[in-house]
C-alpha cells in the first residue's frame, strides 16, 4: 500500500508521528510536515521523527514532488492532525503547498482521503468546511476518545484512536480491543 501522510500545525503532531511509528513495514509512506507542524512539535516536545521505517519525507514547499501529480499512483491519504487552516484550504481547493496539492490530487483522482481535524471547540466555519468535504467523499475522522475498549493510559487511548484510523484505511492491526 502507498500512503500519503500530511502532518499540519495543530496540537497533537506527536500523535501523527506515533501513527507513522505504528504503521506496518509493508506500508510505503510519503510524508510531509508543514512548517507550522514543525513549530508545534517543538513547542509540544512530544516525539521525534521515526527512523528505520518505509517513509520518505518531503518539504511542504516541494511542489514538484511525486505526490503532487495524479500520475503517481498512491492508494490513500490522511492528514493528521489537520489544522483548521489546512482544512479551510482543502475545502475551497487551494493547493499552495505540497500537502494541499497532494490532497487536491487525491480528490480529483477519486482516491480515499481521511482528515483528522484538531480544534476545540469548532466554530461554524470549521463545521461548514467539514460538512462540505464530507459531502464530496472525504472521511472526517477527528482524534476522538472512545472508552469502550477499557483503555487505562494515554498510550492506550492513542492506540485506540490510531487503530480507528488504521481501520478506515484498511490497515490490519491489534491496537485496541474490539467490541464483541
Ligand atoms: C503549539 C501550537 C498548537 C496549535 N494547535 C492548533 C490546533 O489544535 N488546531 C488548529 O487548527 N491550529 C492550531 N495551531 C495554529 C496553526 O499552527 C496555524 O493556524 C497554522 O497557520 C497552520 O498551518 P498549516 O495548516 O500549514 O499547518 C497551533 C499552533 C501552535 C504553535
Amino acid at each position: 500500500m502507498k500512503l500519503v501522510v500530511g502532518i499540519t500545525g495543530a496540537s497533537g503532531v506527536g500523535l501523527g508521528l506515533k501513527f507513522l511509528d505504528l504503521l506496518p513495514q509493508s506500508v510505503e509512506v510519503y510524508c510531509v510536515l508543514s512548517n507550522s507542524a514543525k513549530t508545534a512539535l517543538q513547542l509540544e516536545q512530544t516525539r521525534s521523527l521515526p527512523t528505520g521505517k518505509n517513509i520518505l519525507f518531503y518539504d511542504d514547499k516541494s511542489i514538484g514532488a511525486c505526490i503532487a501529480s495524479g500520475s503517481f499512483q498512491t492508494d490513500a491519504m490522511i492528514i493528521l492532525p489537520c489544522s483548521m487552516n489546512t482544512l479551510a484550504k482543502c475545502s475551497v481547493g487551494i493547493a499552495d503547498s505540497l500537502i494541499t496539492r497532494a490532497f487536491s490530487v487525491m480528490l480529483k483522482e477519486k482516491r480515499k482521503v481521511v482528515l483528522a481535524p484538531r480544534e476545540m471547540p469548532f466554530n461554524t466555519i470549521h463545521l461548514e468546511n467539514m460538512t462540505k468535504l464530507s459531502t464530496i467523499g472525504v472521511i472526517i475522522s477527528p482524534p476522538m476518545l472512545g472508552y469502550y475498549s477499557n483503555q487505562q493510559t494515554l498510550e492506550e487511548m492513542e492506540n485506540f484512536i490510531i487503530g480507528k484510523w488504521f481501520d478506515t484505511l484498511g490497515i490490519e492491526h491489534n491496537l485496541y480491543k474490539r467490541w464483541s
